[in-house]
């Protein structure tokens, strides 16, 4: 299995970075990126180091590190680099890239890989761009002084379509957007991408965010989608503490960084914990409300250490093994699907509303062990492989028959296995 997953991250090399699918994402993706680094640093440290390199150089000069870096490469993807019009903004670098950014794993991958393999000097290289871009969500995405940051776009939950999103989306009236051809359907099914409402309007916040040239004060006030994501935040947590260790070590002063986890720790039990239900829910900035839908997102506070003992507790003995929710059952047989399966909406094989997705997996089985809950960490850990043995490295599962979605060869689900079968076995 490791060989086949090195094969999947060889041939999407195409150089200087790993496209996360041969067709379907033919160009360098942030947290994908860093996710394959840390597949690739198994077999080949220089080579990881050199995907985190291509990654930074698309980086604007206010700090924010961009989903997409297009390097040039000609493809058949949309949005191309020109519908982005990065141009209006001052901050742009030379590189063409998308506008909006993406959840910030990147200091902890690095992290994980230094505790291996120490990469001290590397870390000294990369250390200012790594604070750079976290500066820059603490500074520009606090939109409510709470020290919680927001994101813009669904894009940068990482979780395109996920239903967290449904009921925002609705109230968005997509209007005036630009004509445009979906790309994303060519290679994939369909039935497994967003629904054409939900494309329309990902591609209607692009078009504001370029009339208003990627002014991120702009873009907090106009952007009808204004989020803070319980798994973007849990991220932001635990990248922080990472990059606090690694700023230790270069003997940098933390202060900053301390500042940034004690507001992050302060907010995020008061905003986004539910006592009733037992769980995290996201909030809707914009309309000042939670948004109350139950998806594998949940779980991420045990990754990030935010949740207490009796949180935990609830999260596991109340959703993580309830068959209402993520236990399985007599038809959804694997783990985690990534939307409670009590959501009116849930779709087996639909892209984040229902399948299994391998780095959900692992994010949610690292923050099991973190809790002590061993057997739950081994049952999304041996889920996860099973998954990928029998169906290949796609990039979502079907929860009922273990059938592969998505884009065929994905690379951060043969990284995540690599990492899983060489670190515990
Ligand atoms: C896509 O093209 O679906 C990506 O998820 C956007 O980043």
């Amino acid at each position: 299995m490791i060989a086949a997953a090195k094969k999947v991250l060889r041939e999407n090399d195409v150089g200087v970075f790993t496209r996360p699918g041969p067709k379907q994402y033919p160009h360098q993706w942030n947290w994908d990126s860093a996710l394959i680094a840390l597949g690739l640093s198994h077999f080949d440290l220089e080579r990881a180091l050199l995907e985190v390199r291509s990654l930074l150089a698309g980086q604007w000069r206010d700090g924010m590190l961009p989903h997409v870096v297009y390097h040039g490469v000609k493809s058949d993807y949309f949005p191309d680099p020109g519908y982005w019009r990065i141009t209006g903004s001052p901050h742009t670098p030379k590189t063409p890239t998308s506008g909006i950014t993406q959840p910030p794993l990147l200091a902890s991958i690095i992290y994980r890989i230094h505790q291996r393999q120490p990469i001290l000097e590397f870390i000294r290289e990369v250390y200012p761009a790594l604070l750079h871009w976290h500066r820059w969500l603490h500074e520009k995405r606090d939109a409510d002084g709470t020290g919680l940051v927001c994101i813009i776009h669904p894009w940068e939950s990482g979780t395109d379509d996920s239903p967290r999103w449904l009921e925002l989306l609705k109230s968005v009236e997509a209007v005036g957007t630009v004509d445009f051809n979906r790309g994303d359907t060519r290679y994939v099914d369909a039935t497994e991408r967003p629904f054409q409402h939900d494309y329309q309007h990902f591609i209607y916040l692009i078009d504001l965010f370029r009339k208003h040239n990627y002014d991120q004060k702009a873009l907090i006030e106009n952007s009808p989608f204004l989020v803070q994501d319980v798994l973007f935040n849990s991220i932001l947590y635990r990248a922080n503490l990472d990059l606090k260790s690694l700023g230790v070590e270069l003997g940098e002063d933390t202060s900053e960084i301390n500042g940034w986890l004690a507001c992050i720790q302060d907010g995020f039990i008061k905003r986004f914990w539910d006592e009733e239900q037992g769980l995290f829910y996201d909030y809707d900035l914009r309309h000042q409300r939670p948004i109350r839908v139950s998806t594998g997102v949940i779980f991420l506070p045990l990754y990030a250490s935010l949740a207490t003992r009796q949180q935990a507790e609830r999260l596991v003995q109340d959703h993580f093994h309830d068959p209402v929710h993520y236990g399985v059952d007599k038809v959804v047989r694997y783990r985690l699907t990534s939307a409670s399966k009590s959501l009116p909406g849930w779709d087996a094989r639909r892209y984040w509303r229902g399948p299994v997705w391998i780095l959900l997996n692992w994010l949610v089985s690292e923050g099991m062990r973190d809790y002590g809950f061993e057997r739950e960490a081994e049952l999304l850990r041996g889920d996860a492989l099973q998954l990928m043995d029998t169906s290949g490295f796609r990039e979502y599962y079907d929860a009922r028959d273990g059938s592969g979605c998505g884009s065929e060869g994905f690379s951060w689900s043969a990284a995540l296995a690599i990492e899983w079968l060489q670190t515990r076995n």
